[in-house]
């Protein structure tokens, strides 16, 4: 997501922020910015786009300052234009920050009543000015961010600093990563260890609620609750730059699969009002009069996208007793379809841009109907085209391979069912509050899905015995079907196995044909309402001679006897979410089956992360 260098040293800051910021573009990012004090004013530069643009400004009218701080964009708030770019400035502060101010919207009307005036459109804007007041009632740049702290909600990585109080950062943290780099006379900040390690590999990382003051000749830390002073505890970091990108995994894939917890507490952040039992999208223009009066829902999408539109109509059919049609992007554009000015059609796309999803949409809007889209990248071509858009809040995602952006899909699907439910009066009370609080306990569980003990072996087991094979079934029932779709089209993807995924009820209908002694079948049976059905269909692929890697609950004392490998999920799963946590089984057997056979796991062979071609 968006990138944070700070530096106080000796020597002119500006290349060694940039450098830094260069070092963090792999993470995406829509614009990007730098100020620097230049002997007690501060000079700022920001530009729209790529780091290139703002360097070209740079090298006409370059910075000679010795402390500042720089930042890379990836829009939450606000379009990516150049005055939403950060930093955001108030007088002579001048703020950076990753995450999300969920009380941003409060915050403003209070600043605006004291007569700061805002020019952006962002929710950083306010720590600037908050900081500001703070400093305006006499306070230093530490307690003044120690103060603006309390009043903050939400996620926040910030460096703040003011040229009336030169050579000094202050960083603090909570929710999202900010580390402190200690070097020989000069000291650093930033959101990700890879943009400060060519210059030095003594790094603490900042814990939540941790506030860090930095100038060239030492670094205080402070608790941000107390201000009490806390010692500092470096590492030596071994890793390599490319492997810091990575957060020190092997493929940015991997990384990605392990961020889902963070990822998916960050679809639900803000969102979900359990007090009302309500979700909280004022993202999405549409009443209970349109809704009513809607002739029909489409779900359009493409790939895994798609395959979130197919657990999404379970959503929709049980929590608000609405039919969807769910539609390839690539197939709807050339049928008939009778679509109307009372037609809903929901666009889901990880990237915004992909040619096909795009070119339905125009298509349904030419016919009159209402678009509204799910989408990650903040600003891109899908969204701008859509009456509303639902920001899953993913981060990007750079592993050509759908991860976190699929689970996030699913969240905010399940958000948007549970919000028709309760707009059209057809969920009460007592089981929206029931079923959001289900959901808000969704990170936990990817969590301890990912944590469970020994969780990696059965994967690497499998690897070894089975990279070779031609080809491979995945099922499932029900809500799981569409994952057993999803299963297969990883391990395609990127391990080039051939794979097919089936309706596990389906497979007497033809599939069975293929099951032999060399076909593996990976069948997704945790504990559910189909959970004897599901088994006797792991009998008839037993029955056959038939591979069976068995996907079950951790509390399933007969698996092992059904299976030759068991990939465990945690026990008590409530069934709805299911779909959510068999997803990583899912990636994890892909992604452990193409790393064993080495293949390019993040940029497979004839794929692109964004399809804007037809
Ligand atoms: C998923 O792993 C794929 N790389 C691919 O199927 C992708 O989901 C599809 O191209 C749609 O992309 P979008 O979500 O960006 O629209």
């Amino acid at each position: 997501m968006c990138g944070i260098v700070g530096f106080a040293g000796h020597e002119p800051c500006m290349d060694i922020i940039v450098d830094g910021l260069r070092r963090l573009e792999y993470r995406g990012y829509d614009s990007a910015g730098i100020a620097v004090d230049e002997g007690g004013t501060l000079r700022t530069a920001r530009s729209e786009g790529k780091l290139d643009n703002l360097v070209k400004k740079l090298r006409l009218e370059p910075f000679y300052g010795t402390f500042g701080v720089g930042h890379t964009r990836w829009a939450t708030h606000g379009r990516p234009t150049e005055d939403n770019a950060h930093p955001h400035r108030s007088g002579s502060v001048a703020v950076v920050h990753n995450g999300i101010i969920e009380n941003h919207v409060e915050l403003k009307a209070e600043l605006r009543q004291k007569g700061y005036v805002f020019q952006s459109e962002t929710d950083t804007e306010v720590i600037a000015h908050l900081v500001a007041d703070f400093r305006a009632a006499g306070h230093d740049l530490a307690h003044a961010v120690f103060h603006a702290m309390s009043r903050l909600h939400g996620a926040y990585a910030i460096v703040v600093i003011d040229a009336t109080e030169p050579g000094t950062l202050v960083g603090a943290r909570l929710a999202s990563p900010l580390v402190v780099g200690l070097g020989q006379g000069e000291n650093f900040l930033a959101s990700d260890v890879s943009a400060i390690l060519a210059r030095t590999r003594d790094i603490h990382f900042l814990e939540e609620g941790q506030l860090a003051i930095v100038k060239r000749d030492g670094v205080e830390l402070r608790d941000a609750t107390t201000f009490e002073s806390l010692p500092l505890r470096p590492v030596h970091v071994t890793w390599t730059p490319a492997m810091a990108e990575k957060g020190g995994y092997k493929h940015f894939m991997l990384k990605e699969i392990h961020e889902q917890p963070r990822a998916v507490a960050d679809t639900l952040r803000g969102r979900v009002s359990l007090e009302r039992a309500e979700v909280v999208l004022p993202e999405v223009p549409l009443t209970r009069e349109d809704l009513a009066t809607a002739s029909q829902i489409y779900l359009v999408a493409c790939g895994t996208s798609w395959h979130a539109g197919l657990v999404g109509r379970y959503h929709f059919e049980d929590l608000a007793g609405v039919a969807v049609h769910v539609e390839l992007a690539s197939e709807l554009r050339y049928r008939n379809a009778p679509i109307d000015d009372r037609t809903i059609v929901i666009a889901i796309s990880q990237s915004g841009e992909t040619a096909d999803t795009l070119a339905a949409i125009r298509e349904a809007k030419k016919k009159g109907a209402k678009v509204l889209s799910i989408c990650n990248v903040i600003g891109s071509s899908i969204p701008r085209e859509s009456v509303g858009t639902l920001y899953t809040h993913a981060g990007p995602e750079i592993g050509v391979a759908s991860t976190k952006a699929f689970t996030t899909q699913l969240v905010a699907l399940h958000l948007l069912a549970i919000h028709f439910g309760r707009l059209l009066g057809r969920l009460d009370e007592a089981t929206a509050r029931t079923e959001l609080e289900a959901l808000l306990h969704a990170p936990s569980l990817l969590e301890a899905a990912l944590t469970l003990p020994g969780h990696d072996e059965p994967y690497i087991a499998i690897a070894r015995r089975w990279h070779e094979a031609h080809s491979m079934l995945f099922l499932g029932r029900g809500n799981l079907y569409p994952i057993a779709l999803e299963g297969a089209l990883k391990l395609k993807e990127i391990s080039y196995i051939h794979a097919e995924g089936q309706a596990a009820g389906e497979m007497k209908h033809g599939p069975i044909a293929l099951i032999d002694e060399r076909v593996p079948t990976v069948i997704l049976n945790p504990r559910d309402a189909h959970f004897l059905k599901t088994r006797s269909n792991l009998a008839e692929v037993r029955a056959r001679s038939g591979p069976v890697i068995l996907v079950a609950s951790a509390d399933d004392p007969d698996a092992a006897s059904h299976a030759d490998h068991v990939l465990p999920i945690p026990a008590g799963i409530p069934s709805r979410l299911l779909p959510l946590v068999t997803s990583l089984p899912m990636q994890l057997l892909a992604y452990h089956m193409a790393d064993f056979k080495g293949t390019d796991v993040d940029q497979p062979r004839n794929l692109a992360k964004s399809v804007t071609v037809e």
